[in-house]
């Protein structure tokens, strides 16, 4: 059975308990494997990731699946539009051969599927990338997966969906994601505070948002003032992650989780770990962003 985590459990690094924020494999171990296959969640795993992160879809006959795009042309070279097929009809495709040979064979898995792949004491964050009628069967699968409610966390950029899902899970974790774009007059939107509002109006527990300029300082701490979570997405390199550690968000998103992880748990000077950052390890071509 698995075991809750509290919110503000130091994650164990090589050995020691250091206060770090998690460290979430963003679509699975997705720049060694193809994102979004249970190869690439349970590699991120092996990796020693704190939590996974996957974006999900409703089927036309009422499955929920773990795929980003709205069809399948980038993934499986072919398009099929998720919402118009079953879920025989998806399992049919291959998503693993884009990858490279030795990934040939993966295949479209269910939220229950990619829900059974999390350890104990570890997460799931499930990005919501359809709309409200998804919600019947993720609370269903839910409930199916035997994970505590702390286990799992929703997002969605869509507010609205979001506050649905709060009043029809309030035990579940829900962020809102958002981008920032640029205004006429150099001010980036959405500000801390109108984040802010919008967590306050829709339920969220937090924000998931792009590592960029405008998350300091100020902007932590008008978040967590309200006692609001930051999560950063997607942070693949060492010297970006530990610039946004010392604002302590509650996690980092990234392609190379496991990679970013050791970086950042390394202590100088701990025993038998060398001081120097580990070259990152060659990119694969089309590597998810
Ligand atoms: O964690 C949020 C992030 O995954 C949103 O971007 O496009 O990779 O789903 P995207
Ligand atoms: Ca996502």
């Amino acid at each position: 059975m698995s075991r809750n985590i509290a919110d503000t459990e130091p994650i164990p690094c090589g050995g020691i308990a250091r206060a770090m924020p998690a460290v979430i494999a963003h679509r699975g171990a997705a720049e060694d494997a193809p994102e979004n296959t249970l190869a690439a969640f349970w590699l991120a795993w092996q990796q020693g990731v704190d939590g996974i992160e996957g974006d999900f879809h409703l089927t036309r006959d009422g499955k929920i699946v773990c795929i980003h795009d709205v069809d399948t042309r980038r993934t499986a070279g072919r398009a099929v539009k998720v919402a118009d097929a079953t879920l025989a009809e998806l399992r049919q495709l291959d998503v693993g051969c884009w990858k490279g040979k030795p990934w040939c064979g993966a295949r479209i898995p269910t939220l229950g599927e990619v829900l059974a792949t999390v350890p104990a004491g570890k997460r799931a964050f499930i990005e919501i990338k359809c709309g409200a009628e998804i919600l019947p069967a993720l609370e269903q699968a839910l409930a199916g997966s035997g994970l505590h409610a702390g286990q799992t966390v929703l997002m969605a950029f869509d507010a609205k969906l979001i506050a649905e899902a709060k009043r029809l899970l309030p035990q579940r974790k829900a962020l809102w994601l958002t981008e920032f774009r640029h205004g006429l007059i150099a001010r980036v939107r959405p500000s801390a505070r109108e984040i802010l509002q919008t967590l306050e109006k829709t339920g969220a527990d937090g924000v998931g948002c792009r590592a960029h300029r405008v998350v300091d300082q100020a902007f932590m701490r008008t978040l967590r003032a309200a006692r609001k979570e930051v999560h950063l997405w997607t942070v693949d390199d060492a010297a970006t992650a530990k610039r946004y550690l010392r604002l302590g968000p509650d996690s980092l998103t990234s392609n190379r989780a496991g990679w970013l992880k050791q970086q950042l748990c390394r202590e100088p000077g701990a025993p038998g770990l060398p001081n120097q950052e580990t070259p990152a390890p060659t990119r694969a071509p089309g590597h998810a962003r």
